[in-house]
């Protein structure tokens, strides 16, 4: 190997230790998107679509190795009937067209959130997602549907106290680690970025105890319009980030 191949490899490796491991996105804008155009909103919803595949393929391209996306929250309930179906509907149509080939792809899905409340149908699907492609590993894709950090942990605690009722568990046996390990997103890293389309600067009740130390990145982008290069912003933005989770900062080599 010649000095500059080996350069070429180091520079690549130094690029892939400082990648994002888990990048989570909330996926925000798309009824301004539409109402931008004087569209109909459901077209805005169905441009968001179109952005998950072409983000999710990124990711996988890029190295990420784990991708949250922010799809439904359990607030989102709140909107008309006719707008929460077609956004189900869409989780629908992404899980049957989109499917065959995320498995092809290895990609593992996993759609974290309360199963309740989420029609029979769409609850199908979801398991034939995850039944499919569990044994993959590249990128681990997870889809936050009907989904509430304050639920997740209030259906983690819920869980904890009936071990410790029924004499599993020493309530002094509870770490941080008995909390996460009970939490939709058990076995996952916590996020290293959070991204927020659309101008909003808040979480809107995603990710909140897994978010402790991520860093945020906010876009005015609106979803339909995130792009693989701004993807790759956010990410050379992360890069710059100086992380230190409440210890000092470690020496430059
Ligand atoms: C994000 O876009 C999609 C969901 C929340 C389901 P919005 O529908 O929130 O669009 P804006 O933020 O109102 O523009
Ligand atoms: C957060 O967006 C939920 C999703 C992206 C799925 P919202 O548009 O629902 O959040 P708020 O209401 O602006 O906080
Ligand atoms: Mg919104």
């Amino acid at each position: 190997m010649s000095t500059s191949d080996q350069s070429a490899s180091l520079s690549e490796v130094d690029l892939a230790l400082e990648m994002p491991r888990h990048v989570a996105i909330i996926m925000d804008g798309n009824r301004r998107w539409a109402a931008k155009r004087l569209l109909p909103r459901q077209i805005g919803h169905r441009q968001g679509v179109e952005a998950v595949r072409v983000i999710t393929r990124a990711a996988g391209e890029m190295g990420i190795r784990y991708l949250t996306l922010y799809g439904f929250s359990s607030e989102n309930w709140k909107r008309p009937a006719d707008e929460v179906s077609d956004l189900m509907g869409l989780l629908r149509l992404f899980i049957r067209r989109d499917l065959a080939e995320l498995h092809q792809n290895g990609v593992q899905v996993r759609i974290i959130g309360e199963r309740e409340h989420l029609e029979a149908d769409i609850v199908a699907l979801i398991d034939e997602a995850e039944t499919l492609t569990r044994d993959n590993a590249n990128l681990k894709l997870m889809i936050a549907f009907n989904y509430g950090g304050q639920n997740e942990i209030t259906s983690a605690v819920r869980r904890i106290a009936r071990e410790v009722k029924a004499g599993r568990f020493d309530p002094d046996a509870i770490t941080p680690e008995t909390v996460a390990a009970h939490l939709d997103t058990a076995g996952v890293p916590d996020p290293d970025l959070i991204i927020r389309t659309s101008g909003e600067k808040r979480l809107s009740n995603f990710l909140i105890w897994q978010s402790a130390y991520a860093e945020l990145v906010f876009t005015d982008v609106l979803w339909p319009d995130f792009t693989p290069d701004r993807l790759k912003e956010a990410v050379a933005e992360f890069k710059l980030r100086d992380r230190r989770f409440g210890a000092v900062a470690a020496a430059k080599p």
